[in-house]
């Protein structure tokens, strides 16, 4: 997690940026810090918190080149000594840091034996140290810091600004490094999106490789063979200008609502462009789809369509399980890693391992140029735009959108995926009225706010919505809900129901399957137990006597279950306002995972 960002060419580098780490706040928030130079003098200024301006801030003198971060702690508490930048002992140089030194014990032990001593907690000054070790050896700035960053073990990506040189300096390994080339100068940061206003053109940089900013000149080269490296320049095909709430309180309820066209923007394929897809998923042994967190429940629902409506052997594996596979994966087999980010490091870690097994990879994932669209055969783009509140809404409907069109695509049924998408979409409209925002708001979150365990059944096509709905409302209200199969009811979660526990049961439409029964009749089981009970899903059922509450969802086909999720990000939402919770930046969590 944490966000670099660094700027060097003729205008204000101060408010680049700040303004820069403000759009990759999403990263990490718990403190940030800014370092420019005057001179051959570096300035900083650090702070806990949101980054906000302070007229401290303002005091730094003017200046062209600066870098900047936002930081998730790893090593070490919430502290301005903790926060970033590290400057160097003399003040010659500072450097930021995204990832973790996983030898760091080691290397601090090595050090404080040749009598250094560290100020902070942080992993992070390990690596100044190490650095100014190396300078001793009167080596250049360049040759001293690759010489440190090839000590460090695990992930890890720095930016270092050197006063003597005017230079900013920075290593990729692991944590995500993008290069942005504009008229005005060179940017350099965590992701393409905190410099979108600036410039479409990027570079994103490998592993070991470096890029060193001079003015508005670059250079990138490997360190392990120190050889130049004349680098792809690739020009996005969206900028983002403003990234803001617009009329929304928050930009989780806008991308809540952001949805409608979302939906249609990931589905925006022609058959063209899923065909290499499609043919290579018809060779493939069986098709494995990998995720974390919303992302593997995406992994869920796509593999239950390809199944449902393709018959593809699909089955989802959370990333961070995916060694208990490695004995039945085969070079036949197909991966599709699904990822709002493209940084995740527990799902880039088993991509690296099945792409050795010879395994073909295929990915959809929201962000440009990422490290995950990087290493697939297969690259695909949901298109939803911006997700800045680390809770994932939109993203996870796009994906699953996707995953839909892909299944009917495979199965003959691409012409009718699209209209019924189109259909859903404007079905949706209902739900996101000011009239279901004060149910959902009025009647079911008051009545929740005061109750700290809830659960949610589904079932088939909905299984997966129960995993995320339960995901959302944890991540944001703090509150304990669990989602499970309706099936597991009787099997032991009912011991868990007394007097007014709140179950949400997802009821799919009766025309498909016999799932609506069984939701029907678990919810029947929890309600003579005393539940409070909350019903999602098909119209035909809100009338029944055993729902207290019911939101009734657009059910069109199987893509009822995409809909299904949105009261969930709902309810999450309007809980978490009455509760006065930090909706978009919710406690501890991070948008982008990117250290395992
Ligand atoms: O960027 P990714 O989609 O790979 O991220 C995976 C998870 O970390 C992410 O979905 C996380 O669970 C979100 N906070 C959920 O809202």
């Amino acid at each position: 997690m944490c966000g670099i960002f660094g700027y060097s060419g003729n205008k204000n580098s101060n408010d680049l940026v700040f303004n820069g780490l403000k759009r990759l706040e999403y990263r990490g928030y718990d403190s940030w810090g800014i370092a420019v130079l005057d001179g051959n003098k570096i300035y900083q200024y650090k702070d806990i918190g949101l980054v906000k301006q302070n007229p401290k801030l303002k005091k730094l003198p003017k200046s062209n080149v600066g870098i900047g971060h936002t930081r998730w702690a790893t090593h070490g508490g919430v502290t301005k000594t903790n926060a970033h930048p590290h400057i160097s002992t003399n003040g010659d140089f500072t450097l930021v840091q995204n990832g973790m030194v996983e030898n760091f014990d080691a290397l601090k032990r090595e050090l404080r034996k040749d009598g250094y001593k560290f100020e902070s907690q942080t992993d992070t000054e390990v690596i100044v140290k190490i650095v100014e070790r190396e300078l001793k050896k009167n080596i250049s700035f360049k040759k001293a810091l690759m010489t440190a960053f090839k000590r460090l073990e695990g992930r890890n990506t720095v930016a270092v600004l050197d006063a003597k040189s005017n230079k900013i300096y920075a290593i990729k390994n692991g944590s995500p490094l993008v290069v942005g080339i504009a008229k005005d100068g060179i940017y350099l940061a965590s992701d393409s999106l905190s410099f979108s206003p600036h410039t479409k053109k990027i570079i994103v940089l490998d592993d070991y490789d470096m890029v060193e900013i001079d003015g508005k000149d670059y250079v990138v080269s490997n360190i392990k063979d120190g050889k130049k490296k004349k680098p792809e320049i690739r020009t996005l095909k969206y900028q983002y200008e403003d990234i803001d709430k617009g009329k929304y309180p928050h930009f989780m309820l806008k991308e809540i609502v952001e949805q409608q066209r979302t939906i249609l923007y990931a589905t925006d394929y022609n058959e063209k462009e899923l065909e290499p897809l499609v043919k290579q998923i018809r060779k493939s042994r069986k098709v494995y789809l990998l995720g974390a967190g919303t992302a593997g429940f995406a992994a869920g629902q796509i593999a239950f369509f390809l199944r449902t409506i393709a018959k593809v052997d699909a089955m989802e594996i959370k990333s961070y399980e995916f060694k208990s596979y490695l004995p039945v994966i085969s070079s036949k087999d197909l991966i599709i890693a699904i990822s709002q980010s493209g940084e995740t490091a527990d799902t880039i870690e088993p991509l690296e391992v099945f792409k050795k097994e010879g395994c073909k990879i295929a990915s959809i994932v929201n962000m440009y140029g990422t490290t995950i669209s990087r290493m697939s055969d297969y690259e695909y783009y949901t298109n939803a735009g911006p997700e800045i509140c680390v809770a994932s809404t939109k993203v996870f409907t796009a994906q699953s959108a996707w995953g839909y069109l892909l299944s009917m695509t495979l199965a003959g049924k691409y012409k009718t995926a699209r209209s019924k998408l189109k259909k859903l979409t404007k079905s949706l409209d209902e739900m996101f009225s000011k009239k279901s925002f004060n149910y959902i708001k009025n009647k079911i979150c008051k009545t929740l706010v005061d109750k700290e365990h809830f659960f949610i059944l589904g079932k088939g096509e909905n299984a997966s919505i129960a995993y995320e709905g339960a995901l959302k409302i944890k991540e944001i209200s703090y509150k304990h809900v669990e989602g499970f199969s309706a099936g597991e009811l009787k099997h032991g979660v009912i011991a868990l129901i007394e007097k007014g526990t709140p179950v949400i049961g997802i009821i799919p439409s009766g025309e498909h399957m016999d799932d609506s029964k069984d939701l029907i009749s678990g919810m029947e089981q929890v309600k003579a137990r005393g539940a409070l009970t909350i019903g999602i899903g098909a119209s035909e059922y809100s009338g029944l006597e055993i729902f207290d509450y019911y939101i009734s969802t657009p059910q069109i086909n199987t893509l009822g279950s995409i809909a299904n999720v949105i009261p969930f990000q709902l309810i999450s939402y309007f809980l978490s306002v009455l509760l006065g919770n930090n909706i978009d930046k919710p406690r501890n969590l991070a948008k982008s995972v990117t250290v395992k």
